[in-house]
């Protein structure tokens, strides 16, 4: 059966699911840059989306019309909540599901879940039929790290491989690596070779210190992956994804528009349930490398209002 991950270009691009910073406005924003081919949400708990603590992680699973196509990231370690999180998603209209294999937050891992499930190969094959009986006609995908402590990539994708997933996400890393050492593109190669040979049909996204479009272009020749997905490459250059746009990198109003819009956005979608200040995470992103950027953002980190804000901004 095909899915969209079969009909994106190649090599397509995806915005990399960041907790606490891809959200539903920060997504907007990128549109407004520049979109990727495919949007992932921040990683959402199954077990809190089935119990809906609160109605956040409901929250993290909004989006806008224009941002399809759009997987939702799901965690957790039980067959049971994952497969019924799969249905609470497949149900909000999402083009596909992910599961996270791949989180080093100590607290995702120690529960068993994240990366902690790397190595862990019944448990996992477990999830992944259970996800797949919750998703029903919409596709599963994976996205997980070279190994817990060690690389042991190899045997685990291979695994990993032979579980009938739509698409296999690799960030180059092991999870003790965090994001510090170099992400090893080599390892990510070795692994699309053994897809070729046990499951060619399988989409391969590498993921690792991308920062520009020119680099999607040429790790993706090089390493033979059919998309790359982009981290924390974003924030030095919210334009990466366009390619078109190279022209405004660095140019101040640029960025100072691009928080307006920001806030802009913060404000109409989340109103008073969203804190505030957690639009001040984002003020390095935009106010930098420009003359007066860091006096300019130290004002703005001392605003307590949007107001204040904006008025700093013009
Ligand atoms: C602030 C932050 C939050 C992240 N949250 C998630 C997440 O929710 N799910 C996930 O699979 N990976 C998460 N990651 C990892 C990224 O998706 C990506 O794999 C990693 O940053 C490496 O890509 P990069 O070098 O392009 O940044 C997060 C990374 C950062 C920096």
């Amino acid at each position: 059966m095909t899915n969209f991950w079969q009909k994106l270009p190649k090599p397509f691009t995806v915005l990399a699911p960041m907790d606490d910073v891809t959200d539903n406005v920060f997504r907007q924003v990128v549109m407004e840059a520049g979109r990727p081919d495919v949007f992932f949400t921040e990683f959402t708990s199954a077990d809190g989306l089935v119990y809906n603590s609160h109605g956040i992680p409901l929250r993290k699973l909004t989006f806008t019309p224009g941002q399809h196509p759009i997987v939702a990231q799901i965690w957790g370690k039980d067959p049971m909540l994952m497969e019924k999180a799969a249905g609470i998603v497949a149900d909000l209209g999402f083009d596909g599901i992910d599961i996270n294999m791949g989180c080093p937050v100590r607290e995702v891992m120690k529960r068993g879940a994240g990366a902690g499930l790397i190595g862990n190969y019944d448990l996992s094959g477990e999830i992944i039929k259970s996800v797949k009986n919750g998703a029903g006609k919409i596709p599963v995908s994976v996205k997980t790290r070279l190994g817990k402590n060690e690389n042991i990539a190899r045997e685990w994708c291979t695994f990993l491989l032979k579980q009938n997933i739509a698409t296999l996400t690799i960030h180059a890393r092991t999870a003790k690596q965090m994001s510090a050492s170099p992400a090893d593109w080599n390892e990510v190669a070795e692994i699309v070779k053994i897809k070729n040979e046990i499951s060619p049909e399988t989409v391969i996204i590498g993921n690792g210190d991308v920062k520009s479009y020119d680099e999607v272009i040429v790790l993706s020749e090089k390493y033979g992956v059919d998309g790359v997905m982009i981290g924390r490459g974003i924030f030095s250059n919210p334009w990466v994804f366009n390619p078109t746009t190279l022209a405004l990198r660095g140019v101040r109003q640029d960025y100072i528009d691009l928080l307006l819009k920001h806030i802009d956005l913060f404000e109409k979608t989340w109103g008073d349930t969203k804190n505030f200040a957690i639009i001040k995470k984002f003020f390095k992103m935009y106010i930098n490398n420009f003359k007066g950027a860091s006096i300019l953002r130290q004002k703005l980190m001392e605003a307590k209002s949007f107001e204040e804000i904006k008025k700093q901004l013009e």
